[in-house]
């Protein structure tokens, strides 16, 4: 490396890379930024160098806004490892790796991608904020930063899930606003449930976002200035992705996983020289994960937040839940009769709970009988969604967590409960009583599944 850097080739490269100053969109074999340089893409819209953040020296090579005056990053390479001292270059290595060296010439952060053949790569910072490093032959991508999301979400970028290796694109949270130290927070596809979003603290989840009905979806995010984002869901049985692009190849608009784990959509608005946000995923505590514990339904219109339990369950610890410790969540009254006595009491306008399984598209009256007839079906969602439906029916087995009511959604829960009970309260479910009556009568029906496990558990 030493050698190489005294080249006279080396030097050659570096004068000219100067002599375009921050014209320069790409670094070629061999050409290297130090911590003074930085090189900006084609139509100026973004840096890419060296900055410290906060009071902190330390030093990151990040990505950042290139002509806003108040810097906004929205990359950084070496977050765990950072330079403490301003001896240091990012090179495009013969190898065809992006590398950044400290003073004592030892790598600190790489592209590390295996690449066939010495000198054979390019290193270009696109105007969407894309570091991409292509094969100069062909021109493919062998490795790209938005395949490497970092507290940041741009137009152009996706999360991707692929079902079959598990590999996936999540974005990572700062620690802090001005630190980019690794947080504790990361957000994508949900491999447990894969049709959902998910937002992480540490392993366990922090937020969720609902189940995706189609196959397809596009939602078009209004925005300033008739700038519309558009935010588009696919999923098939390779990869399940989430896509966000705008209007124009613009650098208006941004989603942020905060160090506090909030998702934020935020838009650059010119004349206050600042980013406004449109919208959190952060309303009240019922954005919290779980807020109510199993089986309690946390209400999203309450001031302050209350969990309810649903109806037929009561808080399994009476004195924390009076104190407004929700986390214990609730039991049921009576024990379910695992047979033709159980109803479902109906629970409108609901965030369906965590951990759902889909039965694809089957009638209503199957999807309630699937559910009564398994023991450990504790609800079931039905929803008429024609065309590019995956699901019509949903199911839980077990405990029933994350549920929100009062949520601005058309879906419906129905919840497994023993059958007919004295002492409840009619006015929580005042609405449906008539149709639960009716659901309850049919469920009685003896109908051709077989109640199998009945004998099973008792
Ligand atoms: C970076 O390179 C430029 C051009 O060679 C030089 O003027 C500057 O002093 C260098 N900065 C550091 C910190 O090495
Ligand atoms: C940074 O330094 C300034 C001035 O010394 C101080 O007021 C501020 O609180 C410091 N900020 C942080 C995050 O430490
Ligand atoms: C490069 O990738 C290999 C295999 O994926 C890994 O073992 C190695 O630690 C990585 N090296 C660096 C410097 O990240
Ligand atoms: C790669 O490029 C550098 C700089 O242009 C040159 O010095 C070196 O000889 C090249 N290596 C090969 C294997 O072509
Ligand atoms: C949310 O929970 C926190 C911690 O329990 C509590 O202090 C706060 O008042 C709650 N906020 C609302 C709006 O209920
Ligand atoms: C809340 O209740 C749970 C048990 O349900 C207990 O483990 C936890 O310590 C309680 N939290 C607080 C803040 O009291
Ligand atoms: C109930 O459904 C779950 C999930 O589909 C399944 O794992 C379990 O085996 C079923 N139980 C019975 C008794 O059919
Ligand atoms: C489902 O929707 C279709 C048309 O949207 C309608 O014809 C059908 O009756 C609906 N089925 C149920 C069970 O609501
Ligand atoms: C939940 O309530 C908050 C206000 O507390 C509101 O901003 C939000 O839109 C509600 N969410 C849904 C899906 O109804």
């Amino acid at each position: 490396m030493k050698g190489y850097l005294c080249s006279a080739s080396y030097l050659l490269l570096l004068s000219t890379l100067l002599a375009f100053g921050t014209v320069a969109d790409k670094l070629q074999p061999g050409e290297s930024l130090n911590v003074t340089q930085k090189i900006t893409s084609s139509g100026d819209t973004f840096a890419l160098g060296f900055f410290s953040s906060g009071n902190s020296t330390n030093r990151y090579v990040g990505i950042w806004y290139n002509k806003m005056k108040e810097r906004t990053v929205i990359w950084v390479a070496n977050r765990e490892n950072p330079l403490t001292n301003s001896a240091g270059f990012l090179i495009l290595s013969e190898d065809g790796n992006i590398k950044l060296f400290d003073g004592k010439k030892s790598v600190i952060w790489t592209s590390n991608v295996s690449v066939i053949g010495r000198n054979s790569t390019t290193a270009v910072l696109s105007d969407s904020g894309n570091f991409v490093l292509r094969r100069t032959t062909d021109h493919a991508v062998v490795w790209q930063s938005f395949d490497h999301p970092i507290g940041s979400f741009l137009p152009g970028m996706k999360l991707t899930l692929n079902i079959k290796t598990r590999q996936s694109i999540r974005i990572f949270s700062w620690k802090d606003v001005d630190d980019p130290t690794p947080g504790i927070f990361y957000a994508g596809i949900d491999p447990q449930t894969p049709r959902q979003m998910m937002v992480w603290r540490g392993s366990e989840p922090y937020w969720r976002d609902g189940v995706w009905e189609t196959v397809v979806s596009a939602q078009v995010l209004q925005m300033q200035r008739n700038h519309v984002g558009y935010i588009t869901t696919i999923a098939n049985d390779e990869e399940i992705s989430f896509l966000f692009t705008s209007s124009e190849n613009s650098n208006i608009a941004r989603y942020v996983l905060t160090p506090t784990g909030a998702i934020e959509l935020e838009s650059w608005d010119d004349s206050s020289e600042k980013w406004e946000l449109l919208s959190s995923t952060k309303n009240n505590n019922c954005s919290v994960y779980g807020w109510c514990g199993p089986f309690g339904s946390c209400d999203n219109i309450s001031l302050p937040t209350v969990c309810n339990c649903l109806k037929g369950f009561r808080p399994k610890y009476q004195q924390e839940w009076e104190t407004g410790n929700w986390s214990g969540g609730c039991v049921r009254e009576m024990n379910l009769d695992c047979g033709t006595k159980d109803e479902f009491r109906m629970l409108k306008r609901t965030k369906l709970p965590d951990i759902s399984i889909s039965l694809g598209t089957i009638s209503a009256e199957a999807c309630a009988s699937e559910c009564l007839s398994n023991c450990s079906c504790t609800a079931y969602s039905y929803t008429n969604v024609s065309g590019w439906g995956t699901w019509n029916c949903l199911i839980w087995v077990g405990d029933l967590i994350d549920l929100v009511e009062n949520f601005n959604t058309e879906f419906n829960l129905n919840i497994r409960v023993a059958g007919p009970q004295l002492g409840t309260d009619p006015t929580y479910f005042d609405e449906e009583e008539e149709e639960e009556e009716e659901r309850t009568l049919q469920a009685d029906q003896p109908s051709d599944h077989e109640w199998s496990c009945v004998d099973d558990i008792y």
